[in-house]
């Protein structure tokens, strides 16, 4: 274990984990709202391996209203995950009794999409930088590419771990006090062994026990990981071919950056490579795709991808070849990787490392054309 409690072994999984005592928890005011629920600048006491101490942290609760909303999947990809500098850290989680609560590291400088958002005009007042930390006025082309590399080292890491994010996008990219990134919000992800775990429990069982027991996901272990998700978004029947139905009078784009479909659920569409708005594919490609999306989103200081069309021409066109417009202004090094995250074939895609490699030696190229 380490100095938090949480455990890197890979292997192991959630329920060994301590439940948080939540009177040591006082939120203190409002930091965001989700879908489903909203997350709190608070204190913390005695928190696992720090007994007799305080600290400030993010906590992440449900809202009272969505009773199907859990936070259990969530703590358990992320105490997977363990401690990565471009992740998140869990620090404790109360999972066992209503409501849930997931305690997580602050990071103090907010929502990467807010700051780069705010960076667009000089009158905006941006964050003093912090000796030591990265600078983060003004945003310099090296600044912007070191967000890439960070985020690209943490992703690496949550691939790694056989995560599969499902919604990698700026909003979802924290800044600590030095103005390094860190990549949150496990609400979608998907712990590829524990599903594979799940699978082989659900191979040997009664056929119709498993129908009594609603399965979550169901996966195709073949050569690629497919996530049969739809039926469980949108109920039976409704595959993506279906869905157009309910987008002509549900469709709506949140202020969250997913574009909802009927009341309850949404999906970053905007986001979403071919395979997963076509075929519900969602892998490490997938995850590279919405990488490519977010360097975009980097470059164009936190533009919408595909503003001018609805979440259902966006379904419709990407896969026929549609990609976001290519920022004029970006480094053609960072342009072409983009480019090659949203390639038709998830194969050809460049991995993580790839990615983390190339954007290393753009900034070394930087810093010697500089000088
Ligand atoms: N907003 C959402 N999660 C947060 C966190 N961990 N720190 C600061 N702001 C947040």
């Amino acid at each position: 274990h380490n100095r938090y409690g949480i455990n890197d072994d890979k292997t192991s999984l959630a329920s060994e984990f301590q439940e948080f005592e939540r009177s040591n928890i006082r939120l203190k005011s409002l930091l965001g709202e989700g879908n489903f629920g909203q997350v709190w600048k608070a204190e913390a006491d005695d928190l696992s391996g720090h007994f007799g101490a305080t600290r400030i942290v993010a906590v992440k609760t449900i809202r009272a209203c969505s009773a199907q909303v859990t936070l259990k999947d969530e703590a358990n990809i992320m105490r997977k995950l363990g401690s990565h500098q471009n992740v998140v850290t869990l620090l404790g989680a109360c999972v066992e009794s209503e409501p849930h609560m997931l305690i997580m590291e602050y990071a103090m400088r907010g929502r990467l999409l807010s700051l780069l958002r705010a960076a667009r005009s000089a009158t905006n007042i941006l964050p003093a930088s912090v000796p030591g930390g990265r600078s983060l006025t003004p945003l310099s082309p090296r600044t912007l590419a070191g967000f890439a590399l960070d985020i690209a080292c943490g992703m690496e890491y949550i691939a790694s771990r056989r995560i599969v994010h499902r919604d990698l996008a700026a909003r979802n990219v924290l800044l600590d006090h030095n103005g390094m990134c860190k990549i949150c919000d496990f609400g979608m992800s998907i712990d590829l062994d524990a599903e594979r775990m799940r699978k082989e429990q659900e191979k040997n069982a009664a056929n119709d026990i498993l129908r009594s027991n609603a399965q979550k996901f169901k996966f195709d272990f073949g050569s690629r990981y497919i996530l049969q998700h739809w039926q469980h978004t949108f109920g039976q029947g409704h595959g993506p071919g279906h869905c157009s139905k309910d987008h002509s009078h549900g469709e709506k784009k949140s202020h969250h950056g997913h574009d909802t479909i009927g009341k309850r659920h949404a999906l970053p569409i905007r986001w979403m490579a071919p395979e997963s708005l076509q075929y519900h594919m969602f892998t490490t490609e997938t995850d590279i795709w919405a990488f490519g999306i977010v360097l975009w989103e980097i470059a164009t200081l936190g533009s919408t991808p595909y503003s001018q069309l609805t979440g259902r021409e966006v379904i419709r066109r990407v896969p026929q070849g549609l990609r976001p417009e290519l920022p004029k202004e970006s480094r053609h090094e960072f342009y072409n990787l983009m480019s090659r995250c949203w390639h038709k074939e998830p194969h050809m895609r460049p991995s993580f490392a790839q990615s983390r490699l190339e954007i290393t030696r753009s900034l070394h190229k930087w810093v010697d054309d500089d000088s």
